[in-house]
């Protein structure tokens, strides 16, 4: 049976949520600016494009709080605070904060809205927490190459890189300084797998 909602923890989860989506995006937009005034324009991008999907996610747990009342839930939750314009810490601190959300804030909160009686409450968490795992990966992986200065460098010769300013590719085991295109800075090529609607299935080689 439902537990009464005004009296649910599962409630009160769906604002800390809510407000914790609201804080990841802000902190991954902040971190985005630093990325760009460094000139990493592919970390910029990373950061943008994950902002956006924290975004979404506060206006899902928005919607299922569903709370006409216009009252206020108290709430008590503690949230990372490290300032820091080092870009490998940005990194490696998103990695560390998605893990948490996908293996302890949103697997308990599930748990709780299950025994709650919130079916439809438990997979939103569970499908949010799943996006977050995915999050995770992603700044860790950014994160390794950077940490083992390979962010600009492969091992592999033929490395496709793609400049996020112009679209210029360039095969090699570095991209260049400078675009001889457009002439953006390195910080611009990501390697071409790893950008938006450049699969080989849609881009006829
Ligand atoms: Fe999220
Ligand atoms: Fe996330």
């Amino acid at each position: 049976m439902q537990k009464d909602f005004e009296r649910s923890q599962t409630r009160i989860n769906l604002m800390r949520s809510f407000a914790g989506e609201c804080q990841s995006r802000q902190r991954y937009y902040q971190a985005a600016l630093i990325a760009q005034q460094q000139k990493l324009v592919g970390i910029e991008r990373l950061f943008r494009f994950t902002a956006e999907q924290e975004e979404r996610h506060a206006m899902v747990f928005w919607k299922l709080l569903n709370d006409p009342s216009g009252g206020n839930i108290e709430i008590t939750a503690g949230f990372p605070a490290d300032v820091s314009d080092d870009i490998q810490q940005l990194l490696d601190s998103s990695a560390g904060e998605e893990e948490k959300e996908y293996s302890i804030v949103y697997p308990d909160f599930a748990r709780i809205a299950a025994d709650e009686g919130y079916t439809d409450i438990v997979s939103k968490f569970r499908l949010v927490a799943d996006i977050e795992r995915s999050h995770n990966v992603r700044f860790r992986y950014y994160a390794d190459l950077m940490r083992s200065g390979n962010l600009f460098r492969s091992d592999d010769t033929e490395q496709t890189w793609i400049c996020l300013n112009c679209g210029h590719v360039h095969k090699g085991s570095e991209p260049p300084q400078e675009c001889p295109v457009c002439r953006a800075a390195q910080g611009y090529f990501i390697r071409e797998c790893e950008a938006a609607f450049t699969s080989s299935q849609i881009i006829q080689k």
